[in-house]
Order: structure tokens, then C-alpha cells, then sequence
């Protein structure tokens, strides 16, 4: 079967079966490449049944580009609490503002332009290309890896046949529908050709496939293992006499940065006398690396710590925490040591 027939399959069963997604339009009319922004930054690590709430009330709070631009970190950070990675949220604002001061609010819309903006990757500026204005650029993330390697029976680890998937992949985009092609390729890794259980009977590919049906279908595409380093640090909950818990907020760069925290550290404790061991412990997994936290606690009102203050439990919400530290916050209300 041709490349021109493949992705004709493709599109049709995407005519009649993709999924509605607020930041897409399907058929003729031209998608808000805010929107598409907004999404492609929210989804680079998150589902899309996860992005959909946070997507709706963030473009409810930044209708445009403007908007967001105009927002203090604090805000944007408020709008991304819970969806983790907040690298991206800091990014999608600088973006915004190097958009509206450097393009005068107008969309840049060549590869060379797009990979200048913050926190945009070969992949996120392929799919904002192709899906905001319908630029015939290639998207490959996860779920078109899996989707080339089973269709053309692709058995080696991913990461030793990336050039191959991405020339398949290329080959294979539709040069006068590419938004489409974008987004059916993406609805067909989610609906149909998913990890587990793919559905190869309502695949528009099946006749193609070389892995239609066979019983190690889901161990395609094969993965070098990759293992998680381990840390095992202590996270520490300090209330003072009137019961109210010390936080502070993490620097502007690396990790988790500009959010707010109780104190911890990766490996080892802190030098706090007194703190005591409560037993209670979390797992919490970054990108590459498994971070155990000992909860200990501590009741003062002369502490060494003066990077941060003191707040009562109440207003903790005003604050934007990382997704760790609401887990710790969270372990300890259960178990009622605050
Ligand atoms: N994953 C990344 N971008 C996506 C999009 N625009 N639609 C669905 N899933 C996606």
C-alpha cells in the first residue's frame, strides 16, 4: 500500500472517528493557534483526560496571548498546580511574552522561529506547526513511535531506530491535510493502536499492518531498560507555638523553582535538632529519579531556617506547592500530625 493511500485510510477514519478536543477544530475552520499552544505545553507530560480541566479554566483566565503575557508567574503557577512540571508553565509565560513584545502578538510560524521560544522541543514545534497552521511538519511522540513500529513489524529498541521512525513517520504525513494528519495520528496511538489491548479489527491500518493481531503486538515498540536512580532525603514540617507550619519558596531556576515547599533535602536530613522521626514516609517519581521522603516534625519558635515564614494551615492554599509536597502535606493530615 502506498504512503498516499495509508494516510487517505488514515484521515478518513479520523473524519468520522477523531476526537473533539477543545483547542482543535475539525473540518475547514482555522484553529486559535493560542489555544493550541496553551494544550501542546499542558500535554508535553500529561494526559489529555488530565489537561482537559486545567485547559478550560486556564484559557477562561487567559483568553489570549496578551493576557498571559500580562500574568505574574504567580498567577500562571496557581492555574498549573496539580499538573506538575512546572518548568513548563514558567516557559509557556515567557513565551507569551516574547510573542506579544518581540512578534507583536503575532504567531511565528517557521521551525527557526518557533524553537527560539521557551520550552518548545523539536516535537511541540512540529505539532504547533502542523496543528495551529496546518504546516506540513512530522509530529513523533510516543504514540507514533509505537504506532511506525508496529505497522512496518519494527522490533529493535526505539532508541536504536529513531533516524528510521522518523523517515517512516515523515514519509507517511499527509502534504495537504497535515493539522489533520496530526491529530489522527495521535487519536489512532489513544483509541485504537494504544500499549495494551490494541483494537487492530477497527484499525483503518490493519491491511497494512505488519503486526496486526500477533500475540507479542504489545511489546512493540521495545524498550532499552531505563531504571530510576533512588534518593532517600527527609522533608520537614515545623510548626510554631501557635500552630502554624513554616514554608518557603524554591529559587527562580532549576527545579521545581519558584514554588513553594517545606523544607527538605534529596539525600540525608537536615541539620534541625530536635526534629523528630514520625515514621511516615512518601515516594515521589521525577523524570528520572525515585525520591523517597522521611516526614519528620518539629514545634518551635526559635528556628535556625530564614529562608522562609510562617503561615497558618488555612491559608496554605494561597500558596502554589509542587505536586511532592502537597503528597507529604497530604500524608500528614492523615495520619494527624498537623
Ligand atoms: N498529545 C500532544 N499533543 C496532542 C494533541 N494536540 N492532541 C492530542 N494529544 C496530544
Amino acid at each position: 500500500m502506498s504512503n498516499l493511500e495509508l494516510s487517505t485510510l488514515l484521515l478518513n477514519w479520523y473524519d468520522a472517528n477523531g476526537r473533539n478536543l477543545p483547542w482543535r477544530v475539525k473540518g475547514s475552520a482555522h484553529p486559535d493557534p493560542y489555544a493550541v499552544l496553551v494544550s501542546e505545553f499542558m500535554l508535553q507530560q500529561t494526559t489529555v483526560k488530565t489537561v482537559l480541566g486545567y485547559f478550560e479554566k486556564f484559557i477562561r483566565r487567559f483568553p489570549d496571548i496578551e493576557s498571559l503575557a500580562a500574568a505574574s508567574e504567580e498567577e500562571v503557577f496557581s492555574l498549573w498546580q496539580g499538573l506538575g512540571y512546572y518548568s513548563r508553565a514558567r516557559s509557556l509565560r515567557e513565551t507569551a511574552k516574547i510573542i506579544v513584545n518581540n512578534f507583536g502578538g503575532r504567531f511565528p510560524r517557521t521551525r527557526e522561529e518557533v524553537l527560539k521560544l521557551k520550552g518548545i522541543g523539536t516535537y511541540t514545534a512540529a505539532s504547533f506547526l502542523a496543528l495551529a497552521f496546518n504546516l506540513p511538519e512530522t509530529v513523533v511522540d510516543g504514540n507514533v513511535i509505537r504506532i511506525i513500529c508496529r505497522l512496518y513489524g519494527l522490533k529493535d529498541p526505539v532508541e536504536k531506530i529513531k533516524p528510521l521512525i522518523m523517515q517512516k513517520a515523515s514519509a507517511l504525513t499527509s502534504q495537504t491535510r497535515p493539522a489533520d494528519y496530526a491529530s489522527a495520528i495521535m487519536d489512532l496511538g489513544a483509541l485504537v493502536c494504544t500499549p495494551k489491548n490494541p483494537q487492530c479489527l477497527i484499525c483503518p491500518w490493519q491491511n497494512a499492518c505488519l503486526s496486526r493481531g500477533r500475540p507479542d503486538i504489545e511489546q512493540i515498540p521495545a524498550r532499552g531498560k531505563i531504571s530510576k536512580q533512588q534518593k532517600n532525603g527527609s522533608v520537614y514540617l515545623i510548626t510554631d507555638s501557635v500552630g502554624r507550619l513554616f514554608i518557603r519558596r524554591r529559587s527562580e531556576k532549576g527545579l521545581l523553582s519558584g514554588l513553594y515547599e517545606f523544607p527538605w533535602t534529596a539525600e540525608g536530613e537536615l541539620p534541625l535538632a530536635n526534629a523528630a522521626d514520625t515514621g511516615l514516609k512518601i515516594t515521589h517519581i521525577f523524570t528520572h529519579i525515585r525520591q523517597n521522603l522521611s516526614l519528620y516534625c518539629l514545634c518551635t519558635n526559635d528556628l535556625p531556617l530564614t529562608d522562609g515564614f510562617f503561615v497558618p494551615v488555612k491559608e496554605l492554599d494561597g500558596y502554589p506547592f509542587s505536586t511532592m509536597m502537597k503528597k507529604v502535606f497530604r500524608r500528614a493530615c492523615t495520619a494527624k500530625i498537623i
